[in-house]
């Protein structure tokens, strides 16, 4: 048998991406029997990969120019045989990226469920050991996962790599990728921003109108026992003293943060109890003093989905009362929509597996932020999508 050459490799690649370009699905399927769906054409630059291909070929949905059942076919196919939902091509978009340029809502639809399927089984391999990712080395473990964090983080493909580099010489150039990190990093509070040491924007001023709406969705009536997460600027939380909360709770672990609590005045405030660490260290102990809560609050940083889980699949389940509400900042890849609409329904499965419905509030950010001056001076806007969708959680009935 003769071996294969990097030459037969690229003429495989060629054919593969150009079947799919073609949208045909009986050439296809005798392709992949001997090369991966997600092969890449070295020798051109615009659609890297095979789903890429497929979807570009669609051109514009306009009357008479939606996809057809062929494409359909050969986006399954290609999925089926494992193609990546997020592989990114050299203009630095995913496949459901082109088909949402494109208006090609069927594609993006069929993308947006494939995003769901490879992640919700993605992180069951990790709960069993089974991925590569599940480490015992927490640290690292944190690191490599190619997934947005749960607070105005994405991972680009320049992310990934710099993640790797990172996980092998361990120096982070990049805080919000590790808490720990994040948490002994320098912060600047400078006029209607929080910095962080690597100039993430932590929390910005153009946020209040969502964090006073998710105020007023989980606080219902004045007297009620409260919890935020993650203070921040404290723009939650001022918006939470508005509905005269008989107990107001706040966890925050960053000490520049406690420095600042202090200065304001928030841990003489009657109704305000601080507690001073990480959710994951302070959250066990009151759950063993029974304290039970009318509303919780989440927006930490540098923490990914599987925090969020976590936080709402072990506590929020034994802290908050029957009648109660959770609501979190739902931030989780923002800066790309396909991320954001895999996330927000990811999120949705897995708090429905722990019990709670939730109902979405859409809200538009406004337009001025897209290309805005506000975002000079920060590392990367995290936020470049125009609808944010808010979440309310009660238990199911
Ligand atoms: C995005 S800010 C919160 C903004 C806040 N919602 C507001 O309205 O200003 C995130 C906060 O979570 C804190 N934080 C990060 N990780 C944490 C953790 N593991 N436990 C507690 N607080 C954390 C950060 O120090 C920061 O103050």
């Amino acid at each position: 048998m003769t071996e294969r050459t990097s030459e037969d490799d690229i003429l495989l690649a060629k054919r593969i991406i150009s079947a799919a370009e073609r949208h045909d699905v009986s050439v296809l399927q005798i392709l992949l029997k001997n090369g991966s769906a997600n092969v890449q054409d070295p020798t051109v630059s615009v659609a890297s990969s095979p789903l890429h291909a497929a979807i570009s070929a669609c051109g514009k949905a306009e009357k008479g120019n939606e996809a057809g059942e062929d494409a359909v076919k050969t986006l399954e196919l290609l999925l089926e045989n494992g193609a990546i939902w997020n592989d990114l091509n050299k203009e630095d978009e995913t496949p459901g990226c082109i088909a949402l340029r494109l208006r090609q809502t069927k594609l993006y639809d069929i993308m947006v469920q494939a995003g769901i399927r490879a992640e919700l089984l993605f992180a069951r391999m990790e709960e069993l050991g089974l991925s590569d990712d599940s480490d015992d080395d927490e640290e690292e473990d944190e690191l490599v996962g190619e997934r947005p964090s749960a607070k105005k983080q994405k991972l680009s493909g320049e992310d990934v790599r710099e993640i790797q580099e990172a996980v092998e010489d361990k120096v982070l150039d990049d805080v919000s990728l590790d808490n720990r990190a994040y948490l002994k990093s320098q912060l600047r509070y400078k006029p209607g921003i929080l910095l962080d040491e690597s100039d993430n924007a932590v929390m910005m001023d153009w946020e209040t109108q969502i964090m006073q709406r998710h105020a007023e969705t989980l606080i219902p009536k004045a007297g009620l026992k409260v919890m935020n997460v993650g203070h921040g600027m404290g723009i939650v939380d001022t918006a939470i003293q508005t509905h005269d909360p008989a107990e107001h709770h706040i966890i925050e672990a960053h000490p520049q943060v406690h420095a600042r609590l202090r200065e304001q005045g928030w841990y003489d405030k009657p109704n305000v109890i601080i507690h001073e660490g990480r959710w994951q260290d302070v959250l066990p102990k009151l759950v063993d003093e029974g304290v039970l809560l009318d509303a919780i609050y989440y927006d930490t940083f540098a923490e990914d989905y599987k925090a969020l889980k976590e936080f709402f699949a072990e506590y929020v389940v034994q802290l908050l009362a029957p009648e109660g509400r959770f609501g979190w900042y739902n931030g989780l890849g923002a800066d790309r929509q396909i991320c954001y609409d895999v996330y927000t329904k990811v999120a949705e499965i897995d708090l429905q597996e722990a019990g709670f419905e939730t109902s979405w509030e859409d809200i538009e950010v406004p337009k001025s932020l897209h290309g805005s001056k506000e975002w000079e001076g920060t590392r990367r806007p995290y936020w470049t999508i125009d609808v944010y969708r808010l979440p309310v959680n009660t238990f199911s009935k």
